[in-house]
């Protein structure tokens, strides 16, 4: 069953939050997922100590180099998607991941600095590919985007992008309230307070717009391979 792992060395690219919406949303569409923490500041395992994590999401957070294949292996079998939040920085940890994984998600914000680092992450991917001779699709997200306007250099950094091959999820997560408060306030976008958090509603739709895609490009991977 599909293992989709968040990656970029860059941190604060909104990789933890993008997991976390990701998962969040599959759950609320009824499927089992497993969400691995695999960074030390363990973020989701922190939000999944927080009233109103879904019953059908399981945070894994007790995860090392030596277990991690295990642990994606093990959780595979068990639930129909694994989501996989890495750390920052390149490690064996993210190698041994991004092996397992169905398509690994690089979320990035969108400016010129960003990008370069978007960039790398996926070329680790592709050389990863290389070196085990195995295909690991690749997409970038870009994060905290406004809803509100389109600036060029967002649209040019995603030509650059795809003029060197590398596939841009046509959505978006914008920067949007309710993604923070979710951190702060645990549970899902449906369970937060309308009076606490503004603009839930648009979220909601932003998130499952992003789910929707992912679930997309892993149909039309599977129907590829
Ligand atoms: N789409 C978003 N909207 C609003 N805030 C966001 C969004 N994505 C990330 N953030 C915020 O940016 C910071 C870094 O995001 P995080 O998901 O922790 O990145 P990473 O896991 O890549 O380090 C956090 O404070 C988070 O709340
Ligand atoms: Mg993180």
């Amino acid at each position: 069953m599909p293992t989709i792992v968040f990656a970029t060395p860059k941190g604060g690219a909104g990789k933890s939050t993008s997991a976390l919406l990701l998962a969040a949303e599959l759950a609320r569409r009824g499927a089992a997922v497993t969400l691995i923490d695999a960074d030390p500041n363990r973020p989701l395992v922190r939000w999944g100590g927080r009233p109103g994590c879904p019953e059908n999401v399981s945070v894994v957070g007790d995860v090392t180099e030596r277990t991690i294949i295990n642990t994606i292996e093990t959780a595979a079998q068990r639930t129909p998607f694994v989501i996989v939040d890495l750390e920052g920085t390149a490690s064996r940890m993210q190698v041994y991941a991004i092996s397992r994984a169905d398509l690994v998600v690089v979320p990035t914000q969108g400016s010129v600095l960003d990008a370069v680092e978007a960039v790398a992450a996926v070329r680790e991917v592709q050389q990863q590919e290389v070196a085990f001779r195995i295909k690991i699709p690749v997409a970038i997200l870009f994060t905290r985007t406004s809803a509100a306007l389109q600036p060029r250099t967002l649209s040019s950094i995603a030509s650059e992008f795809e003029g060197q091959g590398i596939r841009v999820m046509s959505v978006r997560l914008h920067d949007r309230d309710a993604f923070r408060a979710l951190f702060s306030f645990g549970g899902t976008l449906a369970s937060l307070d309308p009076k606490q958090v503004r603009n839930i509603p648009a979220a909601q739709e932003n998130a499952s717009a992003f789910a929707g895609e992912v679930v997309a490009i892993l149909k039309q991977q599977a129907a590829a391979a």
